[in-house]
């Protein structure tokens, strides 16, 4: 369906700020749950590093989803939103002692341990408060997405997880640990993932690793976490506003063989977030150059990202005209010449005050945004509320 943006609201208020359509977002939540309801032991977990914006992450606790961490503060907001410590699973390469000492005093459900060195600084944090730690080994499945360079994770040379060769020893690690209990393998091969081969083939892994463990050391562990990643339609945000969760789900469903009584997790970010999303941003300039025209917009790369770092492409809409079509490079007020957000864009023939949407930006849109050339950082706005 079409979005409908409330341009009269927006005209009264000062750009650049995010919008937020809460119905969609709900809508969006409620689906993957559904989706994941269809099939036994299916968990989520919503993966906060996508988006940490408090309202955000009240509409996801009010659905009973559970947070998938990468620091001390994102653990802190998930408690903050309420969302109990039994459904916060905390991951990372890094993670400090002062990061995991608080994360055993709030008692999350598990710590995914990337290496030999972390879990030896959780056994003696856990040792110290004696206590015991849930902990899940993060396996690095050497599998590729057909992604962008940037965001796959899942390969030999990225830093994340702990490769084959040296999973004996970590296991024979954690279990020489008092305070460590192996509970669960979790893997995560990248983001803004549209082809389910790329997650057949994690399944794939899965089950070869499963037997690989059952047959030369009995274990079978409860718990398998196979991250996020599920990608949006960047390039029809209105066509696909909900994405694909159902085939998703089937897809795990039918190609990862669990044990009996098995538990499978997810860690979705993007596809739960990412559509809700809307930039807005008014244009300060029409500028013409000897080959291009350029609409100069309010927002920078510091509040949208995305399309700088990783040359990523945002619909963006003229709201106020529907003039005859022109072609603009759309661009931000930084000084860096990627602060671009597109090029040789169509719009409709825009002027001076015009508002622009630069859409599916709930996603790695305000949680990355940065205060460059001193900016303010974006506000929030909420279709609920405006
Ligand atoms: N689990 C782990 C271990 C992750 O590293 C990530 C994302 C997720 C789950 C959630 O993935 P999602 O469902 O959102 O694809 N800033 C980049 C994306 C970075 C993703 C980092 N890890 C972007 O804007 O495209």
């Amino acid at each position: 369906m079409r979005a409908q943006f409330p341009l009269t609201a927006f005209n009264n208020i000062e750009t650049p700020f995010y919008y937020y359509d809460m119905d969609l977002l709900r809508e969006t939540l409620a689906t993957a749950l559904r989706e994941a309801a269809k099939y036994e032991n299916f968990h989520v977990h919503y993966a906060i590093k996508a988006n940490f914006n408090a309202r955000i992450l009240a509409a996801v606790h009010e659905q009973g989803i559970g947070a998938d961490c990468v620091s001390g503060g994102e653990v802190r907001a998930a408690l903050a939103a309420g969302i109990p410590s039994e459904k916060v699973v905390f991951a990372g390469v890094g993670k400090t002692d002062r990061e995991i000492a608080e994360a055993l005093d709030a008692n999350i459900f598990c710590f995914n341990v990337e290496s030999v060195p972390e879990a030896m600084a959780i056994e003696a944090l856990a040792a110290e408060r004696g206590r015991v730690a849930q902990v899940a080994i993060r396996v690095n499945p050497n599998v590729g997405a057909h992604t962008h360079a940037n965001i796959t994770t899942g390969l030999a040379e990225n830093k994340f997880g702990v490769n084959y060769e040296q999973l004996d020893e970590v296991i024979d690690c954690i279990e020489a640990c008092g305070h460590l209990k192996l509970i669960g393998l979790h893997f995560h091969i990248g983001s803004q993932i549209l082809v389910m081969d790329d997650f057949i083939a994690l399944c794939g892994r899965v089950n070869e690793l499963q037997t690989l463990l059952r047959e030369s050391r009995g274990i079978v562990l409860p718990h398998i976490n196979v991250g996020g990643g599920l990608g949006i339609r960047y390039d029809e945000p209105d066509e696909h506003d909900v994405p694909d969760f159902a085939l998703y789900f089937a897809t795990y469903a039918k190609h990862l063989h669990l044990q009996k009584g098995q538990h499978l997790h997810f860690e979705l970010g993007r596809s739960l977030v990412g559509q809700c999303g809307t930039l807005i941003t008014r244009v300060t300039y029409v500028k013409r150059g000897t080959c291009k025209q350029f609409a100069i917009v309010d927002a920078g790369m510091n509040d949208l990202v995305r399309p700088a770092m990783y040359g990523a492409y945002h619909k963006i809409e003229n709201l106020s005209s529907e003039g005859p079509c022109e072609v603009y490079d759309v661009v931000g007020p930084v000084c860096e010449s990627s602060d671009v957000f597109c090029k040789d864009m169509e719009l409709p023939h825009t002027v001076r005050g015009d508002i622009f949407a630069i859409r599916s930006a709930g996603a790695y849109g305000e949680a990355m945004a940065f205060g460059y050339n001193c900016r303010a950082l974006p506000k929030a706005y909420f279709s609920d509320t405006i």
